[in-house]
């Protein structure tokens, strides 16, 4: 972090008082520090406090002449390695969502073109409300970096998702996003340029496509995945560096570049090379494993019996490959992500899916044959993570997959280093 510049947008929030200690955290490290405080902010804590940490001057005012005869706004944002917003308040997050300037902070946000960090900290209300978490989409789909909410005891005496992560862990996120250099400049965010590569070192195993279930030699059961949102999750992984095994059920897709596939046929099948693929740091379950299999796979084609208008086909249940990967042991990848695909109550499915299955975030999609997402190139999700629901606009399955991994790569980032 030597010599790195770090402009920090502290907003009007209790936390406010902690962004004091990240100031001291960075500069310990070697880096600059610029403070904007906002005017909520400086209701908090004091310009002078942060000066004296940060040995520069404090800024507050957009207005402020001086500094606006050098477009000063401008220049903050020019003259930044990176831009941190910590404690974004739920009003600056709306802000930044909805492109409003109207003071410093909120025109700064707007006007720069550098990668930017926020650290979100408010009240598990105001966190959850819908408003909100469709702000934190609309930021996280615009390639802006979160790290956070903590969850526990609130200030205002409440429990929940809210508090800002402590300064040590945005501390770690930064060096991550310093070290990797692993944004593109958000103007082009489906470029990342060949050194944006945050998941290097990192094992992610994702599962694609359909399987197949034989009924006899000829027949078997299975549903409309194409593999189309697996793969590009595959290419997107590999784009970031990562060290990637795709299992792959039937499809007819090319195999992509970089990445080992291990193809299979089976569920069965598709649980054994995801278990031979440990460890693994990620898993990403993409793949529309079928539920159930024949209970007797028959050794010859079965015939169609004379006179019998109705035949009985007995099903035995498929292993559950996404609750294997999520149980807890020493095996589990420390993010484990599954995909639900479902025709109606899709966040109540979803949610409850999360729940059982123990993943850590659930990519739910609504797969109604009018959607086309089921084999099309489109898709429409809702990411489920403990800290709520958000929606994602409609986009491509390719732009889709290197959002998504793009947030992985920074919660990764912001991750505890796993203990050995
Ligand atoms: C005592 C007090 C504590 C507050 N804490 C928070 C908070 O933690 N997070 C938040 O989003 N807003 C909080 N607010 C509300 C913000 O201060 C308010 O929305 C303000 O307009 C934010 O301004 P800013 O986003 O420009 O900093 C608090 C307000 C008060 C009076």
């Amino acid at each position: 972090m030597q010599g790195k510049r770090i402009l920090l947008i502290v907003g009007g929030g209790i936390a406010a008082y902690k962004s004091l200690d990240l100031v001291r955290r960075l500069k310990e490290r070697g880096a600059s520090v610029r403070v904007i405080l906002t005017s909520g902010g400086a209701e908090f804590v004091t310009p002078l406090s942060f000066s004296v940490l940060s040995e520069e001057k404090t800024f507050t005012d957009l207005f402020d002449l001086k500094d606006e005869a050098e477009i000063g706004h401008i220049r903050l944002s020019r003259e930044a390695d990176l831009v941190v917003v910590a404690p974004a308040t739920a009003d600056l997050l709306a802000k930044m969502a909805h492109g409003l300037a109207d003071d410093l902070a909120s025109t700064v946000l707007l006007a720069t073109d550098k990668t930017v960090l926020v650290a979100p900290a408010m009240n598990v209300r105001m966190w959850q409300h819908a408003a909100t978490q469709r702000n934190l989409g609309t930021l996280r789909a615009d390639r802006i970096h979160v790290v956070g909410p903590d969850e526990g005891e609130m200030a205002c005496g409440e429990y929940g998702p809210g508090r800002m992560t402590e300064p040590a862990a945005i501390v770690e996120a930064i060096g991550a996003l310093l070290g990797a250099k692993a944004a593109a400049p958000r103007a082009t965010p489906r470029l990342v340029s060949d050194s944006a590569k945050p998941l290097s070192g990192r094992h992610v195993l994702i599962t694609s496509g359909p399987t197949q279930e034989p009924i006899d030699p000829v027949r078997y059961i299975a549903n409309r995945s194409s593999g189309k949102q697996g793969h590009a999750l595959a290419k997107a992984a590999a784009a970031l560096g990562a060290e990637v095994t795709l299992v792959s059920g039937p499809v007819t897709l090319p195999d992509p570049q970089g990445v080992r596939v291990v193809k299979v046929d089976t569920a069965h099948e598709m649980l054994a090379a995801v278990e031979a693929a440990l460890p693994a740091d990620i898993a990403i379950c993409a793949a529309a494993v079928a539920d159930w299999r024949a209970a007797d796979e028959a050794p010859h084609k079965l015939k169609k019996p004379r006179q019998v208008s109705e035949a009985t086909l007995k099903l035995s249940l498929n292993p559950d490959i996404l609750s294997t990967l999520a149980k807890k042991g020493p095996k589990r990848p420390r993010l484990v992500i599954g995909f639900a695909a479902e025709t109606e109550d899709l966040i109540e499915n979803a949610t409850a899916k999360r729940a059982r299955k123990g993943a850590d975030w659930i990519v739910a999609n609504d797969v109604w044959p009018g959607t086309g997402a089921m084999g099309g190139d489109q898709t429409q999700i809702h990411l489920i993570t403990a800290q709520g629901v958000e929606d994602w606009p409609a986009m491509s399955k390719d732009e889709m997959a290197a959002r998504l991994l793009a947030r992985v790569a920074d919660a990764f980032a912001a991750m505890r280093p796993a203990a050995e």
